[in-house]
């Protein structure tokens, strides 16, 4: 196998600029897709999430572009506005050449400063499929001269409604275009249809479905009988302590109820969904990749493509309803060869479901029991020892050894250290959180009183849910005009429901 961007067809000037991003070798989708792209061939482009897709049909785009014209020459379709915005970034990062210029477009923002941009002239444009027909319709976006075209997420793309969409858009471009397709997930039925769009498609297929997300640790948590969702979830993220994370849900309502839930709780947490107007989204996302936010709680519009450096966890607090939205959740961690870990919350009538989650990947998914308080507090000491270990050894104690001496006049060196450990726990579990039964769903209630740190393992008394809790659950029921209804039977039928919150 290929091991070099030299040996790809890329321009050396390029390769130079690979290897300043920090690209010095390419992933097997680059080596496999890139030298098919440059040699003209259409490219059904297969391979697991966070494994470099987007740079595989991006670089055959930029070396072939002639920048000495200013109209548009390749366009790039994406689901989701966020995705549209990424993928411009990306081929921003990899172009070498300032006359090139590669437009976004999609919906929530500005039409006319589109419009202008693109009428200054843009020979690359990535976009939502609602915004470039609009964008056409206007008269602003010319398709005529297209000679390369990728629909990346292209099964979701077939699959949610887009279909007619895409077919409007590929009927004003050239036939003699190249079209490639990329996507982690691609059912047979959905690669015939794309067979249709495709002249003698080159299939790139890395590594089969069952090796992907080796990374990514895939554990579950079945919530015991007489719990709620809400009460689990509480013990398992004291547990799994995600440095970032998202959490997954199925509705816009759960992901704002849980949202609240968690911020009462005194975390860093927000939500992300379709009913949030363009700057929102953006800005959270933003928030969250610089790490201002610890955990965002999303619908899947955050479940295919975008990509957030090191995200440590996923959680399916609600799993989706098939598995290729399961597949793409879970491909947000264990990206560019980093660790990952997924877990999923689930009832026990839902076990099976992740029956065939493990058949899909050909592995175990290790399942985990609701954590007790003892092994909480023991996890938390774990850690508190770590700390304390790197502390020792850093520069910056030997400015507290003053107070050491002063205090030990007074008191046996053993009691100060364990005092100040004493407080350093308590700052990291702050009273709130430290409840004997989990009743901390209950957030907004009780004024927190403080209570002793428990280091015996207490019984569990399953607890009547409280209001919110009930309303909680009940929004997970009423409320299911959600953006993941990706079941067959739905997805014809939703097509109105979700235009609003993905296309654009
Ligand atoms: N050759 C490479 N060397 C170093 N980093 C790379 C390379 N190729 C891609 N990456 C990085 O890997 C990360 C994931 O890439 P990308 O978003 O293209 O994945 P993807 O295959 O499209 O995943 P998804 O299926 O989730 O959309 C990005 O941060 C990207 O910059
Ligand atoms: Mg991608």
């Amino acid at each position: 196998m290929t091991s070099s961007f030299a040996d790809l067809g890329l321009s050396p000037a390029r390769i130079k600029h690979l290897a300043g991003i920090g690209f010095h070798e390419p992933t097997a989708i680059q080596s496999q897709g890139i030298p098919q792209l440059l040699s003209g061939h259409d490219v059904v482009g297969l391979a697991q999430t966070g494994t470099g897709k987007t740079a595989a049909f991006s670089l055959p785009i930029l070396e072939q572009i002639n920048v000495a014209n200013r109209y548009v020459q390749a366009l790039v379709l994406t689901p989701t506005r966020e995705l549209a915005m990424q993928v411009c970034q990306a081929m921003q990062e990899f172009n070498i050449d300032r006359r090139l210029r590669i437009t976004s477009v999609y919906g929530g923002q500005s039409i006319g400063q589109q419009l202008s941009r693109l009428k200054r002239g843009s020979q690359i444009v990535v976009g939502t499929p609602g915004r470039v027909i609009d964008l056409i319709d206007r008269g602003g976006l010319v398709l005529d001269q297209i000679s390369a075209m990728v629909l990346d997420e292209a099964d979701e793309m077939l699959n949610m409604g887009f279909i007619q969409d895409v077919e409007k858009i590929l009927s004003y471009t050239p036939d003699e275009r190249q079209t490639a397709f990329f996507s982690a997930t691609m059912e047979p039925a959905i690669q015939k249809l794309a067979t249709r769009f495709l002249k003698s498609p080159v299939t790139i297929s890395v590594e089969p479905q069952k090796t992907s997300t080796a990374r990514i640790k895939q554990v579950a948590y079945v919530v015991p009988t007489g719990w709620t969702k809400p009460r689990a979830l509480v013990p398992i993220l004291e547990m799994e302590d995600p440095e970032s994370a998202i959490i997954f849900v199925r509705t816009r309502r759960t992901a704002a109820d849980l949202t609240r839930q968690l911020q009462s709780a005194g975390h860093s947490a927000d939500e992300y969904h379709g009913d949030l107007n363009q700057s929102q989204r953006e800005r959270l996302l933003q928030r969250f990749r610089q790490r201002q936010v610890r955990w965002v709680v999303a619908t899947d519009i955050a479940a295919r493509g975008i990509h957030v450096d090191d995200l440590s966890h996923v959680i399916n607090y609600e799993l989706p309803d098939n598995l290729d939205s399961y597949v793409h959740r879970i491909g947000r961690t264990g990206r560019a060869g980093k660790e990952g870990r997924a877990v999923s919350i689930v009832m026990p009538l839902e076990k099976y479901k992740l029956t065939r989650v493990e058949k899909r990947f050909g592995k175990k998914v290790e399942y985990c029991k609701v954590p007790t308080q003892a092994q909480i507090a023991a996890r938390h000491l774990e850690k508190l020892q770590t700390q304390v270990r790197e502390a020792v050894t850093s520069e910056r104690v030997a400015s507290f050894l003053p107070i050491v001496s002063q205090l030990a006049e007074e008191y046996d060196i053993r009691t100060i250290a364990a005092a100040a450990l004493q407080m350093a726990y308590d700052q990291a579990r702050p009273v709130h959180l430290r409840t004997e039964d989990y009743g901390g769903v209950d957030y907004g209630q009780a004024e927190p009183k403080p209570k002793p740190i428990l280091l015996s393992d207490s019984s569990l008394p399953a607890k009547q849910p409280s209001a919110s809790v009930k309303a909680a659950e009940n929004s997970e029921i009423e409320n299911h005009d959600s953006d993941s209804s990706y079941s067959d039977s739905s997805r014809s039928k939703d097509r109105s429901s979700r235009s609003s919150a993905v296309k654009s």
